[in-house]
């Protein structure tokens, strides 16, 4: 696919992954939308990539509300009369404890990393069914299985997947394309703040090139880096048991003796 003229949609593009993509979209003569809630990075990422595409614009945009959603699509429109592409990347992690546990980070993380994700769904699928249109969703290879301590991350991510997967079916009659990302570890803001070794972490710059390179190709799934996929699948066939006992070890869970 050509990404010349096209109008793309970006969430969670003031910092990470989305932030690297918006940079790397740039160049390629598409116009873009950069949406975040904090408006200061916006801001200056809307000032860098203005100088190498005057079509770069910054609009705030918190995806948990299905109100903002709404006016930053219509306020889109407005500015570029159509939208082909959204890319949906805006996500949050929290680590869960078992001393302190709070549904509430529950709530943000399915309202950000789900709810955030299926709004833009809701208001772009009649656009997209006249003109056709693509949805990326940024979903997760920590979508296969719950890890301690990131229950929350991965109920979040197992339930983007399964719903882009869905919808990749049910829209393509409409020439609507649905994509997965499925990044492994990447250097961003996200997983600074992990305690746990991450297997080939990848800069954030990087893993933007391969998602782009995906988009192009408009690959149903887009997923990197070839390792921590493997890794991902022989932990989904894991047994059980074993499984608890890897998942234990790398989150630094002492489990009872014989269990
Ligand atoms: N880093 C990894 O290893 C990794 C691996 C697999 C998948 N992913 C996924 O990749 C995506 C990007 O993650 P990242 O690592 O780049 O994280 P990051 O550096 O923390 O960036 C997250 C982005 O999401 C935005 N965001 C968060 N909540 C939002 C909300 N309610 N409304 C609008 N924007 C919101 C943040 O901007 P504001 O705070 O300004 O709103 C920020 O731009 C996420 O979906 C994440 O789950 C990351």
């Amino acid at each position: 696919m050509n990404l010349k003229d096209k109008v793309i949609l970006i969430t969670g593009a003031s910092g990470g992954i989305g932030r690297e993509l918006a940079k790397v979209l740039a160049k390629e003569e598409c116009k873009i939308v950069l949406l975040a809630r904090r408006g200061p990075e916006l801001i200056s990422i809307e000032s860098e990539l203005k100088l190498i595409n005057p079509d770069v614009f910054a609009m705030k945009c918190d995806v948990s509300s299905r109100q903002n959603v709404k006016a930053v699509v219509h306020l889109s429109r407005e500015l570029f009369k159509k939208i082909d592409i959204a890319i949906l990347n805006a996500g949050v992690s929290f680590k869960t404890d078992p001393n302190n546990f709070d549904s509430t980070l529950a709530e943000e993380i399915f309202d950000t990393n789900v709810l955030g994700v299926i709004y833009f769904f809701e208001e772009l699928i009649p656009e997209f069914k006249k003109n056709g249109g693509m949805f990326v969703g940024i979903s997760s290879l920590a979508d296969g299985r719950g890890f301690p301590k990131s229950g929350l991350y991965c109920a979040s991510k197992a339930a983007v997947t399964l719903f882009l997967e869905s919808q990749r079916i049910e829209l393509k009659p409409f020439n609507i394309k649905v994509l997965t990302v499925k990044p492994g570890f990447v250097r961003t803001a996200m997983t600074a703040k992990n305690e746990f070794k991450m297997p080939f972490l990848m800069d954030a710059e990087k893993a933007a090139k391969i998602i782009l390179k995906g988009i192009k190709k408009e690959k149903r799934i887009i997923q990197f880096p070839w390792q921590t996929v493997l890794g991902a699948k022989i932990l989904k066939l894991m047994p059980d048991f074993l499984f608890d006992k890897f998942a234990a070890k790398q989150r630094k869970i002492t489990l009872p003796k014989g269990r």
